[in-house]
């Protein structure tokens, strides 16, 4: 069993995935720390995230330990994940792991969750269960800057909003695996749910494809 979520940034892909893994026991990979990942490594060391030669040597010797502690979820290390992230040799390097995570979950979990945005198109093609979810650029600028203001006071929601604006677009526009939705994808648009009624929808798509399953 796999369930893919995929969507622009700050949808709520990486709530409801982390909802569902608790919910159905399920293994969980947020596949943008991957991405995240790569660019800190980058920028850690003074390199620029479009270098090519550069992105694809982090990405081809990524390990989780090495970013152990790192503050990855920044806004700028999320830009930079989005520039190595339209890098061909980085996304190569990441896919085994991905699909090896969705195959064969750890600690012997039932089945898998993975969020992202090429879950549903290029890492699991035949997942059980696929999702895009979305929101207003609006709210999704809201949400990200509730998160990230506590840390960085005076940081203004339109930097955000225009921020997000520009990785969407970037992540849509690239050759290799693009944020798009399947053909075969629930679409969750959650710009007027609440955390537990979008929860509560995709409870119910699950559900009626695993009774559907048997
Ligand atoms: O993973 P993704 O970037 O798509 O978004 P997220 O991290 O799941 O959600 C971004 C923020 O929006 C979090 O702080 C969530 O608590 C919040 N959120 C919300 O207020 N209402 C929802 N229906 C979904 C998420
Ligand atoms: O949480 P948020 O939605 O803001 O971003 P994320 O899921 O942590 O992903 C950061 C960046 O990694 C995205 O903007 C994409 O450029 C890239 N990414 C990707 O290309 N493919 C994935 N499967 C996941 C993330």
């Amino acid at each position: 069993m796999v369930i893919a979520l995929d969507g622009p940034a700050a949808s709520g892909k990486g709530t409801l995935a982390r909802l569902i893994s608790d919910h159905y026991s399920f293994a969980y990979l947020d596949t943008g720390t991957l991405y995240r990942g790569v660019a800190w490594l980058v920028l850690k060391e003074g390199g620029d995230p479009a270098d090519p030669a550069l992105a694809a040597a982090a990405a081809q010797g990524y390990a989780i330990e090495k970013i152990a502690g790192a503050d990855i979820r920044t806004k700028e290390v999320g830009a930079a994940a989005s520039v190595v992230a339209a890098n061909t040799a980085v996304r190569a390097a990441l896919l085994d792991f991905q699909r090896r995570f969705s195959e064969k979950p750890p600690k012997g979990a039932k089945g898998a969750v993975l969020d992202g945005r090429d879950i549903g198109t290029v890492v699991c093609p035949d997942a059980t269960v696929k999702f895009f979810v979305t929101a207003s650029p609006e709210v999704r600028a809201h949400r990200r800057w509730l998160e990230l203001v506590p840390a960085r006071p005076g940081l203004e929601e339109a930097e955000i909003y225009q921020d997000l604006l520009e990785r969407d677009a970037r992540d849509a526009a690239r050759d290799d695996a693009p944020m798009a939705a399947a053909d075969d994808a629930e679409l969750l648009d959650t710009t007027h749910l609440s955390i537990d009624a979008a929860f509560a929808a995709a409870r119910r798509v699950i559900d009626g494809v695993f009774r559907r399953c048997g």
